[in-house]
Order: C-alpha cells, then structure tokens, then sequence
C-alpha cells in the first residue's frame, strides 16, 4: 500500500518533469513564463502538491521521498532557468534591433554646410578682402545717433519714422551701444552705424567691410524681410574720388557676376554721400534676369558733413562708400526668386549650395 503511494509519486513526477520539458519551447514571453511556473512550482502548482504529500507517508519513507521530489525540483528549475535565459536573450534582441556593421558607411553621409547667405558673404568679404578692405562689425542694437544724426540723416527723415524702424522701447539698457546723447535704441535699419563706429576708433586712412544683420519694420514678402543682411563698404582716405568708387565696385560686380556683366551708377540720394548713387548691373547670362538694369547696392562719396560729425578734417580727407543686400546679391546669383526660402530652413532648398 505505502508502496504503491510512492509509486504513485515517483509517476507522477516524471509525467510533471516531461510535461514541463515538453511545454517549454512554446512559452515565449515573461508573462506566460510565470504563468507556465506558477502552475508548476506555485502556491497551487503540480510540483507544490506533491512536495505536500510527503507529509502523508510514513516516517521511513521520507527520505526517498524527498529525494525523487529533489530530482525532480532541479530537473523542472533546470527548464526554468533555460526557458528564462531564452525569453531574456530575445527581449534584448528585440531592443537591438537588426544586426549593423558598423564599418560599413553612414547611409546619411551629409557633412553640413554653409548657409548659402554666409557663402555670398564670405565671397563677397573675401573679394574685398583682396582691394585691401578688413571687416569691421558693429552692434545690431543700435543708436539713433550712430544709426541716423551721425549719418547726417534729419529728425524728419522717412526712415527715423516709427512705421520703418524698429524702435526700443525708453527703458532699454545696452552696455556695448552707451548712447552718445539721449537719443532712443533702436535694432539698426543699415550696416551704415559701422561707419560711424569705425571711424570714431580710428584715424584713417580706413578701408573696411563691414557684413551685418539688419532690420526694418517690413510687412514679409517674396522681396522683403524685417530681418535681412548687409554689407557696408567705406574707404577713407586723401583724394578717394568718384573714379576708386567706380573701379572698386566695377572689379567687386565682375568678380561675382563675370566679365561681361555691365555697370552704371545711377543718380540718387542718401543723406550720408553727397554726390548717392545707385549701381545697377547688366548681365547677359542671368535667365529671365538676362540683359536688364538691375538695382545691387546703394553708393556715394562720403558727405564731408559725416567726415566732420566725427572729427576728421573734411579738407584733407575724402571718403567713398557703398551698402548692398546680402540676399539681393544671393538672389541673382542663385536665379532665387523668393527671399524667405533663406529663412525657412528647408534642406531640399539648402541642399543645392552644398
Ligand atoms: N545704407 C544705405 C541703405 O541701407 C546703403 C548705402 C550705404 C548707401 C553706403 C550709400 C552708402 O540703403
């Protein structure tokens, strides 16, 4: 009878250790895992209702008992634990993803590049560069006084209006613009306020480029944005005439635009160049720009009332100066008809000055 009870158990754990065995392989996942263990080794498991019995048999007995039940026990954790190992090596499979081969190259291999608004700058500094021009900066925040009286511009004139310049409200401070008299801050409306600068820093002959951010109280449009770039040019020095102005700019536009492009300077007026002009450019080969007049930058001899709002003797010196769009000149480079796509930063439209 006892013997038969110990028969009974010794069935009934080679039926759970090769029902455990069996059923393994399929369990996938931690969740059927500890379902899969519980039913096994759990509060209610097969394993655990038999380790319970032991208790019914007689004392002599025991010891054989809980052996076969240890075999078993390791048996069954022996599949456990291999089971485990194999849902946890496919959890961090998972994770990782496909296999790579690091040594292979960068599906996306794109190193950056410049803006195109800082190539045209870089060449056009750079074209400067070889007439002996050095680049000077100035604030983007700005005085009235350096970005308007010193430029001879009157209280009345349009671009000290409220509806063209971005004026700063009474209380802005700024440490590296101090204000020469009371005047109002403003974001400066041109790169002119570096001439101003420049010339109260040193004594000439000066010769400088001076590439900078600028703004205008614009509505935004294919043409015009209230944030865009300059490049200023001042050169001063005795007799600078109207002949350097045409050969510095001439030899700037044919460097950018090709030995055939055309020039005229155009009659015009600033308050800070007494005789202004306009230069405009013909260019053969330009597309739908091809063999018209067009504007590129505003130009003149300094008026020798700026030379003297800054203390240089306007008898010995003299001064040229010009200021042109940085876009304006990408635009005609690039045959790009709408200024925002610089602003948008679209890589299919940055892509193509890579
Ligand atoms: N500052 C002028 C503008 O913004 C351009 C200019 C610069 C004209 C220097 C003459 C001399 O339109």
């Amino acid at each position: 009878m006892l013997a038969e009870i110990f028969f009974t158990m010794q069935q009934q754990l080679a039926t759970i250790v090769s029902e455990t065995a069996t059923a393994a392989p399929g369990i996938k996942t931690r969740p059927e895992f500890e379902v899969f263990k519980a039913r096994v080794s759990g509060a209610n498991g097969s394993l655990t209702a038999v380790m319970k019995s032991i208790g019914k048999l007689p004392k002599e007995e025991k010891p054989a008992a809980g052996k076969l039940v240890n075999e078993a026990k390791q048996k069954i954790e022996a599949v456990f634990a291999e089971t485990l190992a194999r849902i946890e090596a496919a959890e961090l499979a998972a994770k990782l993803g496909e296999p790579i081969d690091p040594t292979l190259p960068s599906p996306d291999d794109f190193a950056g590049m410049r803006h195109p608004l800082s190539q045209i700058r870089d060449e056009v500094c750079g074209i400067f560069h070889k007439l002996g021009f050095t680049v000077a900066e100035g604030p983007e925040l700005e005085t009235e006084w350096y970005c308007f009286d010193a430029l001879n511009t009157p209280a009345n004139h349009p671009a000290r209006d409220m509806q063209d310049t971005l004026f700063m409200p009474a209380e802005t401070k700024a440490a590296d613009a101090p204000k020469h008299a009371d005047e109002a801050y403003l974001l400066r409306s041109h790169t002119s306020s570096v001439q101003i600068r420049t010339m109260l820093a040193g004594k000439p002959p000066i010769r400088i480029i001076a590439p900078g951010r600028c703004f205008r109280r614009d509505t935004v449009d294919a043409t015009h944005s209230a944030n865009f770039h300059q490049i200023e040019g001042l050169w001063i020095d005795k007799n600078v005439t109207l002949k350097d102005l045409k050969s510095v700019l001439d030899t700037f536009v044919r460097e950018v635009f090709g030995n055939s492009a055309e020039t005229r300077l155009r009659p015009s007026f600033f308050p800070f160049t007494e005789p202004s002009f306009e230069m405009d450019i013909r260019v053969p080969n330009m597309g739908a720009l091809s063999n018209r007049w067009l504007e590129i930058m505003g130009c003149g001899l300094v008026d020798p009332k700026v030379l003297e709002n800054v203390g240089i003797d306007s008898a010995q010196w003299s001064g040229l100066a010009f200021g042109m769009g940085i876009e304006r000149i990408a635009m005609l480079v690039h045959g790009i008809d709408d200024i925002r796509h610089f602003y948008a930063n679209d890589l299919r439209f940055l892509r193509q000055f890579a």
